[in-house]
């Protein structure tokens, strides 16, 4: 009889696959690095002794971050920065530089999205999505990239991605398109910049629930009754087996890796049903009124 049994759990947070020690001496930037899965990621790299900085906008984010690595042991900065912005961007650089050094690594892990059909999305909600998970994105990796070029060392670049950016992504059509752009921004740049020793990947999460989530985000979770059911994995995933990935890709056995999009997500994005299931259209899910009658 074949059982369903999904696949099995990751070892609990705290273990480590990489040797104790693999970041020493290693500075890692982490944008979003307060919440959620960006909390998750920057943990795996403190629990191998990277020191951390620590960018987002909002002090109850960066008072986490902070709390979070110094009970893991590790040394970090915290700095108000909004992605957004190319001028509070650079201070945070000079600030990072000028307390730990150029960073070894960077974790452009901020994004923003909310679930919408598009046809009510505003010029700037819109705007915003974009702006924050792909403009954010690019003049983070522009900042660093300039940095490390200028002075001649080699580096690694982590992009958080999504699946949706190869399948589309119904009801979250700006998140998709800017997604999309991030993995194909890793591309261009991991040409581009693999001459002068920089490394750029991207790094997809699948469904990793956590107490962070946005209000948005998590009134459309609600929606799906056992999250772990519905997924090939027949589980969610653990954010710490983000984090390991992070700093498998980063960490020095995988410098060959680059230009590569990883996702960890239980092979979930890949499911199609033999069936043809109903369509019920994004404003039918969210329970809005036909257009125009709102
Ligand atoms: C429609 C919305 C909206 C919503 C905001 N807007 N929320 N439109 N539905 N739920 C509109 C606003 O009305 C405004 O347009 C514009 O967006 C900007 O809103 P602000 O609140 O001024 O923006 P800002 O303060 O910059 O905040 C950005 C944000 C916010 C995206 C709206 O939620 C945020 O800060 N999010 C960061 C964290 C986050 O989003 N995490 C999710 C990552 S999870 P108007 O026209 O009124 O001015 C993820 C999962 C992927 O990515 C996979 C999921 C399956
Ligand atoms: P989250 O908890 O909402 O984290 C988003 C982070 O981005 C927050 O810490 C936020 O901090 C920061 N941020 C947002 N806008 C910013 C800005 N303009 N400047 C600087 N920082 C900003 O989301 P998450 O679930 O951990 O998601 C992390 C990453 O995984 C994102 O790239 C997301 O798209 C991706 N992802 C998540 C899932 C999932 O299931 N959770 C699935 C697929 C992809 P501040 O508010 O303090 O700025």
């Amino acid at each position: 009889m074949s059982e369903i049994i999904g696949l099995p759990q990751p070892p609990a947070v705290g273990a480590t696959a990489l040797a104790s020690g693999t970041f020493e001496g290693v500075t890692v930037v982490v944008t979003g690095g307060g919440t959620g899965l960006g909390k998750a990621i920057a943990s795996e790299f403190a629990r191998l002794g990277a020191r951390l900085a620590i960018l987002s906008r909002k002090a109850e984010h960066l008072d986490a971050a902070e709390a979070a690595m110094t009970e893991i042991g590790a040394e970090v900065l915290c700095i108000a920065c909004d992605i957004r912005e190319a001028d509070s961007i650079a201070a945070a650089f000079d600030q990072i530089e000028e307390r730990f050094g150029l960073p070894g690594v960077l974790v452009n892990n901020a994004a923003a999205n909310f679930p919408s059909p598009t046809e009510d999305l505003s010029p700037n909600a819109w705007r915003t999505v974009v702006d924050i998970t792909l403009n954010g994105t690019f003049l983070m990796c522009r900042e660093y990239g300039q940095r490390l070029l200028s002075a001649g060392v080699a580096g690694s670049i982590i992009n958080i991605g999504a699946t949706y950016a190869w399948t589309g992504g119904p009801g979250f059509a700006h998140s998709a398109a800017a997604k999309a752009a991030v993995k194909n921004l890793t591309e261009s740049l991991a040409v581009e910049w693999g001459p002068y020793g920089i490394q750029v990947n991207c790094l997809v999460p699948g469904l990793m629930p956590h107490e962070d989530m946005t209000a948005d985000i998590q009134g459309n979770l609600k929606n799906t009754n056992d999250k772990d059911l519905c997924q090939p994995a027949m589980r969610v995933g653990q954010r710490q087996e983000l984090g390991w990935a992070a700093t498998f890709l980063a960490s020095p056995y995988a410098r060959f890796i680059s230009g590569h999009t990883l996702v960890v997500d239980g092979a979930n994005w890949q499911r199609r049903s033999l069936t043809n299931p109903e369509v019920i259209p994004i404003r039918v899910q969210m329970g809005r009124p036909p257009f125009g009658e709102d």
